[in-house]
């Protein structure tokens, strides 16, 4: 593996033009930027960059707006609030209006590099997609990582090859699919791993629990069951909840134990389960988090990713937490600096630990200057 190169290694940046690729997909609400963390966490290297002479131009997608120009998805918001943060730096417009940006497309990656003499990356949020933006300009400009992405590579390649023991990884989130992958890695480099969200719906189901309406997906009981049985050959725990709180068939909130009635939706791990893996994280030496317990945006059911996200913050381990709905989680229980390291990814950490890699790293060691 060759090295991954670095700011220095971009050389006298004085009066150059260098495109820094920055993750700027930021929750929005009727125009307004709801958490501006990806922003300020561009700013090291934006700094960095200006302090020594370069024109700063920053290249972001905002949600997905699927190829086309649409003013839901302006860059508006984020130029202004860029503008505060790091006045006289230049913004482009969202590279996912063009085709060219997912679909990875040479004419857009020329368009992109044309008139630029470097490339920076520091969008770790998405390094683990192999778009134009992404893997295009290290293929002909001198290129290097920003402080975030090298800060990111560090802490979470940190846990994935030489973590302190116990490692605990606790997975909550609303999908289970795109997440089964990353259960089976993370058992492989984990020695506990907590599940809740809607993930923990299709693996009490594969256990014979009745879930009721929960959401679950029956095309994976079966590799939920085989993890399960897995995880025993190996003595990795597996922990799920054993009690889960919701709403009856009526719609009211109720308490379940394990037997979700027909008609019957589990929204949150109950208090219990809470206690449960708190203690997990207590214990644990080492401990990265992804996910909301379920539906936390909800204060009826919030309690379960509250009790976690204090867990996160009172115990001695190591902690990480990945990405967006956790990290908001965090910040909306006031606990965001009471962790050791915030990730600005959530699909890009979760890729990062199950492969070790990616696209955007490996681009980036192909670069001319590497
Ligand atoms: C994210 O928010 O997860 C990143 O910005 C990547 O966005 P994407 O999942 O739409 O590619
Ligand atoms: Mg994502």
């Amino acid at each position: 593996m060759s090295r991954i190169p670095t700011l220095p290694d971009l050389g006298e940046i004085d009066g150059k033009r260098v495109l820094v690729r920055t993750d700027f997909n930021v929750p929005i609400d009727n125009g307004v930027i709801t958490d501006d963390f990806r922003i300020r966490a561009a700013l090291p290297t934006i700094e960095w960059l200006t302090a020594r002479g370069a024109r700063v131009v920053c290249a972001s997608h905002l949600g997905r707006p699927k190829g086309q120009p649409n003013p839901k998805y302006s860059m508006e918001p984020v130029r202004q609030r860029l503008a505060e943060l790091a006045p006289g730096v230049e913004l482009m417009e969202n590279l996912r209006f063009d085709p060219g940006e997912e679909g990875n497309d040479p004419q857009f990656v020329a368009s992109l590099v044309d008139g630029v003499d470097a490339y920076v990356d520091d969008a770790f949020g998405a390094c683990h997609r192999a778009h134009a933006s992404i893997v295009g300009p290290p293929r002909t400009l001198p290129s290097a990582m920003g402080l975030l992405l090298q800060k990111e590579v560090d802490v979470l390649l940190g846990l994935r090859n030489d973590p302190k023991r116990p490692f605990v990884a606790v997975l909550g989130g609303a999908k289970i699919s795109d997440k089964l992958g990353v259960v089976e890695a993370l058992l492989k480099v984990v020695d506990e791993l907590v599940i809740g969200g809607a993930m923990c719906f299709t693996f009490l189901a594969a256990l014979g629990n009745p879930i009721g309406d929960s959401l679950w997906e029956p095309d994976q009981v079966d590799t939920c069951r085989r993890l399960l049985d897995d995880s025993q050959g190996t003595g990795k725990k597996i922990h799920l909840p054993e009690d889960l709180v919701g709403l009856d068939a009526g719609g009211h909130f109720a308490t379940f134990g394990l037997r979700i009635p027909d008609g019957a939706k589990g929204l949150d791990i109950g208090p219990g389960s809470a206690a449960a893996f708190s203690d997990v994280v207590m214990e644990a030496r080492t401990v990265f988090w992804n996910g909301p317990m379920r539906k936390s945006e909800d204060p009826r059911f919030a309690a379960g990713t509250r009790t976690i996200a204090q867990a996160m913050a009172d115990t001695k381990a190591f902690t990480v937490v990945g990405g967006g709905d956790s990290a908001a989680a965090l910040a909306q229980f006031g606990l965001d600096d009471d962790v050791d390291h915030v990730s600005t990814g959530g699909g890009a950490s979760l890729e990062l630990l199950e492969y070790g890699d990616l696209p955007g790293l490996e681009a980036l060691r192909g670069a001319p200057n590497a």
